[in-house]
């Protein structure tokens, strides 16, 4: 059997930077009360004039992680486009970016799992690699949040949160022996389903009812979080996944060179890093600059540290998310 491992990564945010400052002009909050709860600083949101969308700020984030994977968009044999903020209800992602990128018709799937997706991604890209169907997979994460927050005081508690952008990777099979993704683990927990949600538009109040006047002052159609109870969730499975995954592969807490959380939370990060112990330099955070881009959020925090010269050869890297689902899960890599 093969493994799987990242050859190359990319990343693209926009560049229209959002301050807590200049949050504090439209709704009631400030620079304060965002930092001290979720060390948010900024977060890029699109510019409307911009055009970028989800799908095209993945196929910019994913032809950077194919030049730099020394890859053609012709080798790739497999997309895999995680979002929860498409740009249409359907076709998905995946097509989208196949089209921008003049992609051959190779397959393309989409993930829904939220800030898990990635996470999900890297786990499904890695069973085809493994099983030797596919050599060079693209997994994008991509996410436009800005387009459909509740930028009022009334949704504040999300809003302040939530930034937009997009990462990549490209992955591909490895015939170096234990090197590579060792394992990836996924969970969930449908019970929690409308604890973190954006309920409509769905089947069960359709398009008709979308575009009648008034629903903005509809909530459902903004993302709804219950966030104290999100919190006390995330903490927990965090810190239980990855322990699964290094428990999987014999490995202890000591042996992690680097921790990338989903970007969720820097109390969250903070609170995962003192329970496994781990120094500042083994745990990766960039919220502060981006706020929490879902999907995204892990394979730009990747590539940051790829870029930064935090990962080197040999290094055992682990990636977890948390989030909407529930869904979480873990992957471990000898770099
Ligand atoms: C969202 C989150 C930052 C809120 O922090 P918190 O400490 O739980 O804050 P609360 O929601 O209890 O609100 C505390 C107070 O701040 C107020 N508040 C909420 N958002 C605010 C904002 N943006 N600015 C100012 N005040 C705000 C609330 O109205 C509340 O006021 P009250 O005490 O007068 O009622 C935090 O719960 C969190 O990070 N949750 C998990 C997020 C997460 O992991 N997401 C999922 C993975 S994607």
């Amino acid at each position: 059997m093969y493994s799987s491992k990242i050859i190359g990564l990319g990343y693209y945010v926009p560049e229209n930077v959002v301050t807590n400052d200049d949050l504090s002009k439209i709704m009631d909050t400030n620079d304060e009360w965002i930092q001290e709860r979720t060390g948010i600083k900024e977060r890029r949101w699109i510019d409307p004039k911009s055009g970028d969308t989800t799908a095209i700020m993945g196929s910019k984030a994913a032809k950077i992680a194919i030049e730099r994977a020394g890859l053609t968009k012709d080798d790739i044999d497999f997309i895999i486009f995680a979002t929860l903020s498409p740009d249409m209800y359907f076709p998905g992602g995946g097509v989208l970016l196949q089209d921008l990128l003049d992609m051959p018709t190779v397959g393309a799937l989409d993930i829904r799992n939220q800030c898990s997706g990635f996470i999900y991604g890297l786990s499904v890209a890695d069973q085809f690699i493994k099983t030797g169907m596919y050599k060079n997979v693209l997994v994008v994460g991509s996410e436009n949040h800005s387009g459909g927050l509740d930028k009022t005081t009334r949704g504040r508690n999300v809003s302040v949160i939530f930034g937009d952008g997009a990462g990549a990777a490209v992955l591909s099979r490895c015939e170096e022996k234990g090197k590579g993704i060792l394992s990836t683990h996924l969970h969930s927990e449908g019970k929690y389903a409308k604890e973190l949600t954006i309920e409509n538009p769905s089947t069960n109040k359709w398009i008709p009812e979308f575009i009648k006047e008034n629903n903005h002052d509809d909530v459902s159609y903004y993302p709804y979080m219950n966030g104290q109870f999100v919190f006390k969730h995330a903490v927990v499975r965090f810190s239980e996944v990855i322990m699964e995954g290094l428990m999987a592969n014999n490995l202890q807490k000591d042996d992690i060179s680097l921790l990338i959380p989903h970007q969720a939370n820097l109390r969250i990060s903070q609170f995962i890093q003192k329970k496994l112990g781990l120094a500042d330099g083994k745990v990766f955070n960039n919220i502060m600059k981006y706020g929490n881009t879902t999907a995204a959020s892990v394979v730009i925090a990747l590539t940051e540290a790829f870029e930064e010269g935090r990962i080197k050869d040999n290094d055992i890297v682990v990636l977890a998310a948390f989030g909407s689902g529930f869904t979480w899960g873990s992957v471990v890599i000898r770099w």
